[in-house]
């Protein structure tokens, strides 16, 4: 047996294995399989060294002992945006479509224009726009996707080589669950190709199919999870392998993160097939069509008679436009893309009592009033509380405790209330409290109108409780969002605990976080010494943030994360934007008159200046030279570069910047490089650059168009 031999039998497993969980295409029996497993497993207790990453024995690694290791995400990891019905599906590709029109230049028309009088002119060119939009519409290419419900995962893999898989987590940080990851079947621990490229992130869902949900859910230990999402999601964090090695997974990819290769792909289609030809499973049942409201109907329709018959869950289709060049144009608002929409299967029906109504407190003190209702089993799980929005809403239903009413649940969305089915024999009128249920402060009342450009302007009543940040309930839920995902994102101090604590008078404010001891934690049920040292050292983690961050984590009102992104790459410093006054603050994009005035009352108070001042006391720090990521302004779009000889910044930072402002980094020169980035002892790539005559800069020409 010689080091050849033995990696032609890892070769041999691992073809054997994709035959059997990528193609559902079986090439020998289990027991062969097994025996040669066993064989494999002998040869490399007798050589050790020889050990290589994708040998199939590499796949139950040890348990990880404390939190998940943090991976930041190169190319932010995105959701998608919902439409629940044809007529939001086909509006979001014509709004596509508009922001294309929008792209374009003018400037012929304009000339064109010139002699018209302006008002026609303006008028001509709306007409225009609005032809040009819809003809557009009509020629996006449309790839539909199966919408798989599962878990999004990131994979890693450098020269071929699965490095890390990755959460998703806030979309721009995940937790490495390499150790989970690798026992899933479906996921090549080297892909196959024997050109590999560079850097290869595949993004996708991970899943448990119905068959092993239903069975797993025959045995005591899984009772708890309540459909299979939630199992595939608790697998995939569980601690360890062996047990995610118990409950099948299969994974199944949608996108591309990072990548360097001279591949190019021009459309999404080539990147999904690319996928299957290195060893991926392929998503079935899509289809490629062009845009228009019945190619979008028929292939709904198609969807829902295929789901029941499908081994995994679906929760809806994605559309996404194939063609590579208009998403990158198009990019994305927050979190979704502008070329890809979520159309979900609709909400599941059920019919229950409203047994009482409670008001919850928010984070700014508006109530809500929450429905309690007579529980009830809806698309897996069962129900007792849905959203009732606001007083409006409950007047426009003519909603009384003691009717029959109609629940809807969508997905992940919060159940709602949506129609009385009918009136019940004792029926009680749902009052708006006169005192804030939690603090006893008076509830005021505010009619707001809202103003829309074509339709009738809405009044909309909310009631608020007076009690500002004397209100406990209002404290609760600001920690609560303090520690929440989108803000410092302390995950091991979620809802529940922030809510004991502030029971117990430990936590009094945002600050009181990072004055928490181990005691404090350690004394409550089901915590220890252990878990508490955990939570304190996330907290100390989560010191370090980014301006933006801490911004939208003070909770000002109406100021969310875009808002605080705006204000954070405006300003530059705290100080700065303490200093600035409403006229000044008007002045940043999409900061209104509002908001203005609200971040400027917000540093007016003495108290929530002082809490500022205690979370950086605390140690609450940033880089003020980091930049905040600028999305939709990628100024290097459509851009191809390379990098070559010793540069004095780290590669991957020059990289990771280069690919923030759109460009994409290729590992070599061709007709398509856009410029080549030149360090010192430059070689090959820049002969060959200098052949082609691409652009070749230096270092600071490079800081220079990359400020
Ligand atoms: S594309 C930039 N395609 O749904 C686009 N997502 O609700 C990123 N999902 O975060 C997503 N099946 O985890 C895409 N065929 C599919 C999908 C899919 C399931 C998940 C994914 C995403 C979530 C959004």
């Amino acid at each position: 047996m010689t080091f050849k031999d033995y990696q032609q039998l890892v070769a041999q497993l691992n073809c054997w294995s994709h035959a059997y969980h990528v193609l559902d295409a079986p090439l020998i029996s289990d027991s062969e399989y097994d025996a040669t497993f066993q064989e494999l497993r002998t040869i490399e207790k007798q050589h050790p060294t020889w050990i290589v990453s994708e040998s199939p024995t590499q796949r139950v690694g040890d348990i990880v002992s404390s939190v998940f290791r943090k991976i930041p995400h190169e190319i932010k990891m995105l959701s998608l945006e919902n439409a629940f019905s044809l007529e939001e599906t086909n509006a979001f590709f014509l709004r596509a479509a508009k922001s294309l029109v929008d792209l374009e230049d003018f400037e012929k028309l304009d000339n064109l224009l010139a002699d018209t009088t302006i008002k026609k002119a303006q008028e001509l060119k709306s007409e225009f726009k609005a032809l040009a939009t819809s003809q557009l519409f009509e020629t996006l290419p449309i790839f539909s996707e199966p919408k798989l419900d599962g878990f999004a995962i990131s994979l890693h893999y450098e020269n071929g080589i699965l490095i890390y898989g990755a959460t998703r987590g806030d979309g721009e940080i995940g937790e490495d669950v390499t150790h989970t990851i690798k026992t899933i079947q479906s996921i090549p621990l080297k892909l196959q190709t024997d050109t590999p490229p560079e850097i290869l992130e595949v993004r996708g869902e991970v899943f448990m199919t119905k068959a092993v949900f239903e069975q797993l859910n025959q045995s005591e230990n899984v009772r708890s999870f309540v459909n299979p999402r939630n199992a595939a999601a608790g697998t995939i964090r569980q601690l360890n392998p062996q047990a995610a090695m118990e409950r099948p997974l299969q994974f199944i990819p949608y996108g591309m993160g990072a990548y360097s290769d001279e591949r190019e792909f021009t459309r999404h289609a080539e990147i999904l097939s690319y996928f299957g030809e290195i060893g991926f499973k392929t998503n079935q049942n899509c289809r490629a069509f062009l845009a228009s409201e019945t190619a979008f109907e028929q292939d709904y329709q198609r969807m829902e008679a295929l789901r029941d018959s499908l081994p995994m869950e679906i929760d809806g289709i994605v559309y996404k436009i194939d063609d590579l060049n208009l998403q990158e144009k198009l990019g994305f608002i927050a979190r979704s893309p502008k070329w890809a929409v979520a159309r979900k299967f609709p909400a599941q029906v059920m019919t229950t009592t409203l047994l009482d109504v409670d008001f919850q407190v928010g984070r700014t003190g508006v109530l809500t009033p929450v429905a309690r209702l007579e529980p009830v089993f809806v698309g897996g799980v069962t129900v007792s509380n849905a959203t009732l929005h606001n007083m409006d809403e409950i007047g426009r239903l003519k909603l009384c405790i003691g009717d029959k009413v109609q629940i809807h649940r969508a997905g992940d969305v919060i159940p709602k209330v949506v129609k009385v089915v009918s009136e019940g024999e004792i029926r009680r009128a749902i009052v708006m409290p006169a005192h804030c249920p939690v603090c006893e402060s008076e509830v005021i009342k505010t009619v707001n109108e809202i103003v829309y450009k074509n339709k009738p302007s809405k009044k909309i009543t909310t009631y608020h409780c007076s009690g500002g940040y004397f209100c406990a309930a209002q404290i609760v839920e600001r920690i609560k969002y303090y520690a929440s995902r989108n803000c410092l994102n302390i995950r091991q101090l979620g809802a529940k605990l922030v809510e004991v604590l502030c029971e117990q008078g430990v936590l009094n404010n945002v600050a009181d976080i990072y004055r928490l001891q181990i005691a404090d934690i350690a004394n409550l049920e089901g915590q220890g010494e252990k878990n508490a040292a955990k939570i304190l050292a996330a907290i100390e983690a989560s010191k370090h943030t980014k301006f933006s961050t801490f911004l939208t984590a003070l909770g000002i009102s109406e100021v969310g994360e875009s808002g605080a992104k705006n204000l954070a790459r405006h300003f530059k410093t705290l100080d700065k934007l303490r200093a600035a006054d409403e006229e000044a603050l008007v002045q940043v994009p999409d900061v209104g008159a509002v908001t203005a005035h609200n971040v400027r009352t917000f540093f007016d108070d003495t108290a929530q200046n002082q809490l500022v001042d205690d979370l950086l006391c605390a140690g609450v720090f940033w880089d003020e030279n980091e930049n905040e990521s600028i999305e939709n302004k990628q100024s290097l779009s459509g851009q191809t570069w390379v990098l070559t000889g010793t540069l004095s910044l780290p590669r991957n930072e020059i990289k990771a910047k280069l690919e923030r402002l759109g460009a994409k980094v290729s590992g070599a020169v061709s007709a398509k490089t856009t410029y080549v980035l030149a360090g010192e002892a430059a070689g090959s790539k820049l002969t060959e650059a200098q052949k082609l005559g691409i652009k070749i800069i230096n270092e600071a020409q490079f800081l220079e168009l990359t400020q």
